[in-house]
């Protein structure tokens, strides 16, 4: 069995889950279980990400405790996971002990190896915000924007880690290790970026101005920087559990892949003496209705809305149907209600619909054998062939859109077949060869209705559930063997119906007068 170890990136508390959020774990979890159904043993990790300056400031404004504030918000993503059906192992807080624990650890270690320094922070800073500002904060002319308040240049005692010495090294790894970064040409943003030699990183936070966070193990007059803290997650969750790490993939946005996750981790993992990550997949990012997602103009979308609505297997469908991983796409409702009614609820539920019903009347609701097989059979039977080939092969590429793509129009395909056998025109016929052809219809269309919700298993796991439910039947333990073509029903009792995406009556825009 391969050890495969998947991580999210752990997301922030100082605002509750959102689509991009929700987009994640769902693309996550495809992959999880994937690699399950491939019979690999999967630890699938997420979390939230609780400490750092915002924290405090929004805890502070709410007039609550930073602790009580990140209880409730890390409980929302928790609530987002089970309602999404993620099939994590673990989920990590890094207010967790067993994680400032790990975090100490290495700490002490890297300071003891000589890896850490202690140096002075020049800086611009907004006593406001309480930051430190970058020189892509000022405005084009240059002046510091009206939000940030009064600004003066400020130096700090800090600790600082040795980033530096440690760049060619990174150069090298990154070059040798082709498939350390999907999408590939992300590779090139990150070698771009060590064109530029690298700055040691200030790793350390005065207490003076910032509480929330993990004190220094060497220094008790400083926390930790909330990156170099939230990082260390990957390896805290599983330091306890032989042979898990290194992680197979961490899965993250594309903003957060440089410089955090491409170069600041490697590095901190090579000063550690721990082995690098093998992969980081970076997704893309969602708009809605083509701008950027935010909730003070409500361009928001609430994904636990859409799968109390639309169940969530259609909102996985939907996400992981419409974004090619790695690039962005854009979420519209029109968009999504073009894909539950014409894809699931038209296509799929049409098939899962007209199975149950003909097996019910014409074989009283038990699937038959296979008599008569003929070149309409045959064809199915070939294309079904060539789409489990084609479904495990774009499954291990991240290539889960198509993968889609394909099951569907498998889906089309078993459907433009039961039109033209018509099985309802057959059971008319006293003729045996028309009763022959009739069975063999009948069980044609249940094999493909089987085949088609195993291959949905790891994007729609209830859907599949259900559908298998609906057939009288269990899966294969092997996912390849399940996804084998065998007229495997015969003489398995049905379900006389069955809803999976009913269809919709959505409010009509109003005339207008
Ligand atoms: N806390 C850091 C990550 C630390 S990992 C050691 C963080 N948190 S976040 O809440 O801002 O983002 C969490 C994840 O959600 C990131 O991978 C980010 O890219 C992703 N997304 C946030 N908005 C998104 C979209 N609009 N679309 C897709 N994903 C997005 O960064």
């Amino acid at each position: 069995m391969k050890n495969f170890y998947l991580t999210t990136a752990i997301d922030y508390v100082n605002g509750s889950p959102h689509l991009g959020h929700a987009y994640e774990k769902v693309l996550s979890d495809v992959i999880a279980r994937f690699r399950r159904l491939m019979g690999d043993s999967v630890w699938f990790l997420t979390g939230t990400d609780e400490h750092g300056q915002k924290v405090q400031q929004t805890a502070r404004k709410q007039g609550v405790e930073p602790q009580a504030f990140v209880d409730k918000i890390s409980a929302e993503f928790v609530d987002l996971c089970a309602k999404l059906n993620i099939s994590n192992d673990d989920f990590i807080r890094t207010t967790e002990p067993r994680h400032k624990k790990v975090v100490a650890e290495v700490l002490q270690k890297l300071f003891e190896k000589g890896e850490i320094y202690r140096g002075e922070y020049k800086g611009f800073y907004s006593t406001r915000q309480e930051q430190f500002l970058q020189d892509k904060d000022r405005n084009p002319d240059g002046s510091w924007p009206e939000i940030f308040g009064e600004v003066t240049e400020i130096t700090e005692s800090n600790y600082f880690f040795k980033l530096r010495q440690y760049q060619d090294w990174l150069v090298q790894f990154i070059q040798e290790n082709e498939d350390f970064i999907f999408p590939k040409y992300r590779a090139k943003q990150v070698l771009e970026f060590l064109k530029e030699p690298l700055n040691d990183l200030c790793i350390s936070r005065p207490r003076e101005r910032l509480e929330w966070g993990i004190p220094l193990p060497f220094d008790s007059g400083y926390v930790t920087y909330v990156w170099f803290d939230a990082l260390l997650n990957y390896y805290s969750a599983v330091a306890d559990k032989p042979g898990v790490w290194p992680a197979t993939v961490h899965v993250i946005g594309k903003d957060i892949l440089v410089p955090p996750h491409a170069v600041y981790w490697p590095i901190m993992l090579k000063a550690a003496g721990l082995p690098p990550p093998k992969s980081i997949l970076a997704h893309g990012w969602w708009s809605i209705n083509g701008s950027k997602m935010s909730k003070s103009t409500g361009n928001f979308v609430d994904a636990i809305e859409y799968a109390d609505k639309y169940g969530a297997d259609s909102l996985r469908y939907f996400l992981i149907r419409e974004m090619s991983v790695g690039q962005d796409s854009d979420f519209s409702h029109a968009q999504f209600l073009v894909r539950y009614t014409s894809e699931l609820a038209n296509n799929l539920g049409n098939l899962v619909n007209r199975t149950l019903n003909m097996t019910n009347r014409f074989a009283g609701g038990k699937v038959p054998t296979v008599e008569a097989e003929e070149t309409a059979e045959a064809e199915l039977k070939s294309l079904w062939d060539r789409t489990r080939d084609e479904v495990i092969a774009l499954h291990e590429g991240y290539q889960f859109h198509t993968a889609l793509e394909r099951i569907l129009s498998f889906v089309t395909a078993t459907n433009a077949y039961i039109e033209l056998r018509a099985p309802w025109k057959l059971g008319k016929s006293a003729e045996p060869r028309d009763q022959a052809l009739l069975r063999t219809a009948l069980a044609t269309m249940a094999e493909a209705l089987r085949l088609t919700a195993a291959s949905l298993a790891a994007v729609m796991p209830s859907t599949t559930q259900k559908i298998q439910e609906v057939l009288g039947h269990s899966a294969a333990p092997a996912w390849r063997d399940e996804l084998r073509w065998g007229n495997r029903l015969a003489g398995n009792q049905v379900a006389t119906s069955a809803i999976l995406f009913p269809r919709l009556v959505e409010p009509k825009p109003e005339a207008k007068c």
